[in-house]
C-alpha cells in the first residue's frame, strides 16, 4: 500500500499525477478552505501534506495527527506554519524559494509603477465615461526613473527588485534589512544600507518585501507613514499584517502619502473597507508570483520536496528546499 498524502488545495493536475506515482493522494478538488477541524480530519492517516498559505499547520493540528511527517508549502513565505512546533515533533517543513523570485520582482515593479502612474485609477475614470478631454494635469503622478527606491527586506526578491530599479530605471536604491547584505551584493544591486527612519524619510517609492512574523507585525503603521514624503508611494508584495492597513487607509485619505499598491492584506481575502473607499490605492488579489510558468515551478518544487521528504524519488531523503533541515539529521 502506498503512503497517504493530502493535497490541501486544488493544484495543477499534472503535479497531482506526479504525487499519485508514489502516494495514495486525497485532493481538495473543490478548493474549499478547510477550517481547523476539517483540516485535522482530512489529515487523519496522512504522512504528508501539500499546503499553501491558507493551510495553517499548528501544534493542535500536529498533535491530532502524530503520523504526519512532511509539510510541503507551495509558497516562499511560511507564516502559516508553526515551524518550531513542527521541528519539536520531527515534522519536516519545506517551501518554494528561488523559482518565484524574478516573477515576483516583476510584479512588484508593475504594482509600483501602476501606483506611481495612477494606472488603475485613471482606467476606472475612463470606464466610467468621465474622460472628455486631454488636460495638462490629468492623472499626473510621479516618476520612477531617477527617483529613490527604498526596499524594506533585502532577501532574494528585494535584491531582484533593487537590480531592476538600479540597472533598468536608473534609480538610487537604499534598503533596510535585519542584517546588511554582503558588499559584493550591495555593489551588484547598487544598493546602500540605511537605518529604517532614513529609509522612510528618503524613499520616493517604498517597497515592502520582508517576511511576516510577530516581530514584523505592523512594521509600517501611523508613526512610520508620518515619516514618509507626501509625494511617496508604498507597495506591499510581502504579507498582510506588515503594514497596518487601517493606518494606511487613513494616511491615503489624508494624502499624507501619495498612493499605495497592495497585493496582500491583513486578514485576506478580506480587505479593510477603508482601503476600498480611497482612490489612490491599487489593489490586487495576492498574485505577485502568478505566472503560469512560475506557479507550475512552485507546485513542482513543493511536490519534489514532498516526494523526497517522504523518502521517494531520485532525491530520496534530500528535499531540495527544507525550512527546518535539522529534522533530516534527527
Ligand atoms: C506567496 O505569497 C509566497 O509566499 O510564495
Amino acid at each position: 500500500m502506498k503512503p497517504a498524502v493530502l493535497v490541501a488545495r486544488a493544484v495543477f493536475p499534472e503535479v497531482v499525477e506526479r504525487l499519485r506515482h508514489h502516494f495514495d493522494v486525497e485532493v481538495n478538488s473543490d478548493d474549499r478552505i478547510f477550517n481547523k477541524a476539517e483540516l485535522v480530519e482530512r489529515l487523519h492517516g496522512k504522512v504528508g501534506v501539500f499546503a499553501t498559505g491558507s493551510v495553517a499547520i499548528d501544534a493542535e493540528v500536529l498533535d491530532a495527527n502524530p503520523q504526519l511527517k512532511v509539510v510541503a508549502n507551495m509558497a516562499v513565505g511560511y507564516d502559516n506554519l508553526d515551524v518550531p512546533a513542527c521541528t519539536a515533533r520531527g515534522v519536516l517543513c519545506t517551501n518554494t524559494p528561488d523559482v518565484l523570485t524574478e516573477s515576483t520582482a516583476d510584479f512588484g515593479f508593475a504594482l509600483m509603477m501602476a501606483t506611481a502612474r495612477r494606472v488603475t485609477e485613471s482606467e476606472h475614470y475612463l470606464r466610467r465615461g468621465e474622460w472628455s478631454k486631454w488636460s495638462y494635469d490629468l492623472f499626473v503622478g510621479s516618476d520612477i526613473h531617477g527617483s529613490t527606491l527604498g526596499i524594506l527586506g533585502m532577501g532574494r526578491i528585494g535584491q531582484a527588485i533593487a537590480r531592476r530599479g538600479a540597472h533598468g530605471f536608473g534609480m538610487r536604491v537604499i534598503y533596510h534589512n535585519r542584517s546588511r547584505i554582503s558588499d559584493a551584493i550591495e555593489a551588484e544591486c547598487k544598493a546602500r544600507y540605511v537605518d529604517k527612519p532614513t529609509l522612510l524619510r528618503e524613499s520616493d517609492h517604498l517597497m515592502i518585501v520582508m517576511p511576516y512574523s510577530k516581530e514584523t507585525h505592523h512594521s509600517v503603521g501611523a508613526a512610520e507613514l508620518a515619516m514618509m514624503k507626501p509625494t511617496a508611494t508604498l507597495t506591499n508584495i510581502a504579507r498582510g499584517g506588515i503594514v497596518d492597513d487601517a493606518a494606511l487607509a487613513t494616511a491615503l485619505a489624508a494624502r499624507q502619502i501619495a498612493a499605495a499598491g497592495l497585493d496582500v492584506f491583513e486578514g485576506e481575502p478580506r480587505v479593510h473597507p477603508d482601503l476600498l473607499k480611497v482612490s489612490n490605492v491599487v489593489l490586487t488579489p495576492h498574485i505577485a508570483s502568478a505566472t503560469v510558468a512560475t506557479r507550475l515551478a512552485m507546485a513542482n518544487l513543493a511536490a519534489d520536496n514532498l516526494i523526497a521528504g517522504l523518502g521517494f524519488g531520485p532525491r530520496s531523503g534530500k528535499p531540495p528546499t527544507p525550512i527546518n533541515p535539522e529534522v533530516l539529521r534527527q
